[in-house]
C-alpha cells in the first residue's frame, strides 16, 4: 500500500514537477550541461546569484542524509546540501523576509525547462527541527545523480527536504533541475494604492476580478508594473466619462465601442467574466473614483 502511494506520488511528480520532456528536448541543453550552473533567489528588486563553486564554499554546506525522496526513492542516500533559508537571508534583511511571512509570500521556484510553481515562503524558511526544513541539494561534477526517465539527472540543483513527514510536504514540493527561486511580494502590499478600503463585499469581489482581469494591462491610482492600457482612475476614472452601460458593453469586447485593428484590450465573453462580476469590476471602479491617489502620478509630465 505504502509503496503504491509512493508510486502514485512518483507519477503525479513527473508530470507535475520540473521535468517535462518535450521542453526538456527543445532546450539546447546548454544550462543543463554549464560546468559551474549558477541558482539565484530573488526578492523584490534584489537579486543574488551564486555558481556552484561558490556554493560549495558557503558555510554551511553540509551532507544531508534521506531514506528517500520523490524523485531517487532510496538511490540516492546523501545530497551536499545548503539550507534554502540560508541563502534566501543573504538577499534581504530578516526583517523583511519576517514581513514577507507575515504577508503569506510565496517563493516561486524556477526550473531549467521553464517550468515554475509556487511554495510556501514560510515552509521553505522553516529552521525549526519539529518541522521540515528546506535544503538545496547541490550535484558534484565528479559525483553525478542518476539519470531520471528523461536522460538527465535532477541536477545541478534540487529542493529537497528533511524530515518531509513532519510538514506533510507533498512530491510537487521538490521541485529538481532548478535555475533559482524569485519570492514577491503580494501585489496588496505592493501597490496598496488599487486596495479599496472598504468591506463591501461586491466591491471586494470586484477588485479580486480586476487583480486577475485587468491589472496586468491597466495601473491604477497610479501603481501595477503595466502601462499598456489607461490608468483606470487618473486623472479620471471611466466610470466618470463613459456613459451608463457602455462600461460593461466595452469590457464584454472592446470592438462594440469603438473599433480599430490595433486595439491591445482582450475581450471577456460570458464564459470569462459573468454580467454579474462585470457588475462587481465596475462597483469596484466606482469606489476608486471617490478614492483617487494625487495626480499627476510620477513619470507624468503635465504641460
Ligand atoms: C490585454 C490588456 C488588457 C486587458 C487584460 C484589459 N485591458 Fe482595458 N484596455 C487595454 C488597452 C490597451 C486599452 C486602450 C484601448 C485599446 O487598445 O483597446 C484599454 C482600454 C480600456 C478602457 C477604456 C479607457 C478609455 O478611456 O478609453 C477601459 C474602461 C478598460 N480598458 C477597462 C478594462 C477592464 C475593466 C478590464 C478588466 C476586465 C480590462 N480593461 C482589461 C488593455 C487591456
Amino acid at each position: 500500500m505504502a509503496s503504491r502511494a509512493l508510486f502514485l506520488f512518483l507519477f503525479i511528480f513527473v508530470f507535475a514537477g520540473c521535468a517535462s520532456p518535450s521542453a526538456h528536448t527543445r532546450k539546447s541543453g546548454r544550462n543543463l550541461r554549464s560546468k559551474n550552473p549558477t541558482l539565484f533567489v530573488q526578492v523584490d528588486g534584489h537579486k543574488s546569484s551564486w555558481t556552484r563553486s561558490e556554493l560549495l564554499h558557503l558555510p554551511g554546506v553540509e551532507r544531508v542524509k534521506l531514506p528517500k525522496d520523490p524523485t531517487y526513492g532510496a538511490r540516492v542516500k546523501s545530497f551536499v546540501a545548503i539550507r534554502a533559508a540560508n541563502l534566501i537571508k543573504k538577499v534581504v534583511a530578516a526583517k523583511t523576509l519576517a514581513q514577507l511571512v507575515r504577508d503569506n509570500a510565496q517563493l516561486e521556484f524556477k526550473c531549467l525547462d521553464g517550468f515554475s510553481a509556487n511554495l510556501s515562503l514560510k515552509r521553505i524558511l522553516n529552521e525549526n527541527q519539529r518541522r521540515a526544513i528546506a535544503y538545496i541539494a547541490i550535484e558534484l561534477p565528479n559525483k553525478k545523480w542518476p539519470k531520471l526517465k528523461t536522460g538527465r539527472t535532477a541536477g545541478p540543483y534540487y529542493l529537497i527536504w528533511q524530515h518531509a513527514d513532519r510538514s506533510h510536504i507533498g512530491p510537487e514540493e521538490w521541485p529538481y533541475q532548478l535555475r533559482g527561486f524569485v519570492v514577491k511580494t503580494p501585489v496588496n502590499l505592493r501597490f496598496p494604492k488599487i486596495v479599496p478600503g472598504t468591506k463591501n463585499k461586491k466591491v471586494l469581489v470586484g477588485f479580486r476580478l480586476f487583480k486577475q482581469n485587468c491589472f496586468m494591462c491597466h495601473t491604477m491610482n497610479g501603481e501595477g508594473e503595466s502601462r499598456l492600457g489607461p490608468d483606470l482612475n487618473l486623472p479620471l476614472n471611466p466610470t466618470q466619462y463613459f456613459r451608463a452601460g457602455m462600461i460593461r458593453r466595452l469590457i464584454r469586447d472592446p470592438q462594440n465601442l469603438r473599433h480599430w485593428p490595433e486595439s491591445k484590450m482582450s475581450s471577456f465573453p460570458p464564459s470569462v467574466l459573468s454580467d454579474e462580476q462585470i457588475t462587481d469590476i465596475i462597483d469596484y471602479l466606482r469606489f476608486m473614483a471617490r478614492h483617487k491617489s494625487n495626480w499627476p502620478v510620477r513619470g507624468h509630465k503635465s504641460k
